[in-house]
Formats: structure tokens, C-alpha cells, sequence
């Protein structure tokens, strides 16, 4: 079968990670980038692609099936109706939307489109995560008790993000998606603190720890924050320990024993076929008409659950979400 036929609309840090990972599979071929960014444009010419300066040009390229929306969070909502209307199947990065309201619309356009929509959840196709999620359903844990997710970044992120989206907008909505699949269960009513930067000075939210209880009695904590400093060997320091009466998987991303020594010093990569996971089951979907594995609604809840937290954190009370 042919592979499906991508455009990538956003070429900045993840839209190069999903090049990589278009490249290490066979189901789908990138073909075409498009970024306004002259240099992001350049870097692409180079993988042999058709390079455009706007999306509406590469949606109208016929020869392409689908795209993969990588534009920064708050830019979503317009290359992903535009892609809707010019009937392309679309995986569009997390969050699907800045706002609740965004990822309806983004919802709306793809159902009236009658095209595939998949959201960009990447912690879904990691394998330790797979794990985690496999242990919980199989019963291999007893009774699901509790679940407790780091996700802090390097202190040099908010200073990229530079307020474009707050950090559960940006880093908690992964974990918002992955408690909800693991535990699988809705979440009923969140509350979150915070301590909003003196560092950054961004105005938005930067160390936080939210709780949330779900409706099947799971309670989940979430640590979230970017105030790792940039020369931490893992650069990052993920985790997640999922509690059950008889026994509890801890997942350690920090601690990982991969090391890489060169002249910029030690680091401690982050080693995953995630990306490449993610864009497969994609490109499945539209090459044998299948569903996706991660739906619009799907993107939709863990928008429901950063916005909720925050506004947690604004009115100091315990938001009730059903
Ligand atoms: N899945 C993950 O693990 C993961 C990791 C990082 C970022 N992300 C998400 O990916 C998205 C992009 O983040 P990033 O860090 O790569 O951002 P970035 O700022 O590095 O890159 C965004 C790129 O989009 C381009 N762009 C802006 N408007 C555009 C338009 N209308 N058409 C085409 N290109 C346009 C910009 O010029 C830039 O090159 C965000 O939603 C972010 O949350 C996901």
C-alpha cells in the first residue's frame, strides 16, 4: 500500500521532532512544510520537501491526504478549520485548542468535514506509559488507589514560551490526558495551587500542584512546573507512580541510566519512538479508513482539566467538573 502523504504546517522544535520521525516510518512520507519563518523554511528544504510560507498553500496541494499541525498552542484553530474545509485528515498537536472553546470549533469542522482528527497526545505511545496503562487494566496492581505525575521543565522553557500559554496549557495537558486514559475514569473536581513566577514574570501559572478526584474514586496529583536548571543532566524530571492496593509501578524519567558526554556536558536523553508511534496509527487511519486512538474529545477533556485548574488557582476553590 502506499504510504499516506503528510504536510507538516509549523516547523519549530516539534515540527522538526516529527520530521525525524516521518523519516523512521513507512506507513506515511512527508511531503511539503509550511512555515512563515524564512529559516524554518530553509531548514526544510533540505529534507527534499516542497516548502511553502503559508498553509493555505500546502492545503492546496491535491497529492496530500492529511497534515500534522504543529504551530505554536495559541495557532491552532485556524490552519486546523482551513485544513478541515480543504478536506485533509489532521493530527494536531496538544493542546488541541488554546481554549475549550477552540477544540470544539476544531471538533465541529472536522466532523462537518467528514475527515479524520486525531490529537497529538504523546505520552500515550510511550512505552513505559503503555505499561503503566497495560498494569492498571490487566489488574496487576489490585485496586487503582491513587496516581501522583511530575512534569517540571527547564527553567529556559517559560523563557521560550514567553507567556504564550500558561504551563498547564503547555506541559500539564499531557498528564491531564494520561491520568484520564490510565485511570479511566472522568475527572469530577479539581483544585490547584500555584506560585506564580518571580523569576519569569510572565503572569502565568509556573509551580503548580493540582489534585484531582475521579468519578471512580481514583485521586491523582500533578506537580507541574518549569524550574529545572538547564544544566540538569535529564533536562527534564517526568514521573509517575500509580498506586494500586497490590502494587504500584513507578515510572522515573529523571533517572533514566542512558547517558550521553560531549563538550556541552552530560545529559541524560530522552530516548523514545513516541513521536514516530503517534504519527503511525495516524497514517493508518487514513490509509484503511480505522479510527484514531486519540479522539478531538479526548484533546478536548485535558483542555477541560488546565483550564479548570487555573481557574482553581485564580478563585482559590475546588472546581466541580460533572
Ligand atoms: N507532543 C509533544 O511532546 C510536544 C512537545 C513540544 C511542543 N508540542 C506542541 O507543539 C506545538 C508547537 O510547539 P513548538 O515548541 O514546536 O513551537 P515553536 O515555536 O518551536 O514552532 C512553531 C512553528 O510554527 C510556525 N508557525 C506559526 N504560525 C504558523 C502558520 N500559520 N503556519 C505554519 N507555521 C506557522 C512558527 O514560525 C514556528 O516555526 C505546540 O502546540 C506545543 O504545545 C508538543
Amino acid at each position: 500500500m502506499e504510504p499516506a502523504k503528510l504536510g507538516l504546517i509549523g516547523f519549530g522544535e516539534i515540527g522538526r521532532a516529527h520530521s525525524d520521525a516521518l523519516a523512521g516510518i513507512s506507513e506515511a512520507d512527508l511531503v511539503a512544510v509550511a512555515d512563515p519563518s524564512e529559516h524554518a523554511r530553509k531548514q526544510a528544504e533540505s529534507l527534499g520537501v516542497k516548502t511553502f510560507s503559508t498553509h493555505a498553500e500546502l492545503l492546496s496541494e491535491a497529492s496530500i491526504d492529511g497534515v500534522i499541525i504543529a504551530t505554536p498552542d495559541e495557532l491552532h484553530l485556524e490552519p486546523s478549520l482551513d485544513a478541515a474545509q480543504a478536506g485533509k485528515h489532521i493530527l494536531v498537536e496538544k493542546p488541541i485548542g488554546a481554549t475549550v472553546q477552540d477544540g470544539q470549533k476544531i471538533k465541529e469542522a472536522a466532523e462537518k468535514a467528514g475527515i479524520k482528527l486525531m490529537v497529538g497526545h504523546t505520552l500515550r505511545f510511550f512505552p513505559e506509559y503503555n505499561y503503566a496503562k497495560t498494569q492498571v487494566a490487566a489488574g496487576e496492581l489490585g485496586q487503582l488507589v491513587s496516581v501522583f505525575a511530575r512534569r517540571t521543565n527547564v527553567i529556559s522553557q517559560p523563557k521560550r514560551i514567553a507567556g504564550r500559554i500558561s504551563v498547564l496549557g503547555f506541559l500539564g495537558v499531557h498528564d491531564f490526558d494520561a491520568l484520564r486514559w490510565i485511570i479511566d475514569s472522568e475527572p469530577t473536581r479539581i483544585y490547584c495551587e500555584n506560585a506564580t513566577s518571580v523569576t519569569h514574570g510572565f503572569g502565568v501559572e509556573d509551580e503548580t500542584f493540582t489534585t484531582i478526584r475521579f468519578a471512580n474514586g481514583v485521586i491523582a496529583c500533578l506537580h507541574c512546573g518549569w524550574f529545572v536548571p538547564d544544566n540538569h543532566p535529564s533536562g527534564f524530571d517526568f514521573r509517575l507512580d500509580v498506586t494500586g492496593d497490590q502494587g504500584i509501578v513507578n515510572l522515573d524519567f529523571a533517572n533514566s541510566v542512558t547517558v550521553k558526554h560531549n563538550a556541552t556536558g552530560t545529559r541524560q536523553p530522552l530516548i523514545s519512538t513516541a513521536l514516530a508511534e503517534e504519527c503511525r496509527p495516524f497514517a493508518t487511519s487514513i490509509l484503511n479508513d480505522t479510527a484514531v486512538p486519540v479522539s478531538a474529545d479526548d484533546g478536548i477533556a485535558a483542555v477541560k482539566m488546565a483550564c479548570a485548574a487555573e481557574q482553581s488557582v485564580r478563585t482559590g476553590l475546588p472546581i466541580d467538573l460533572c
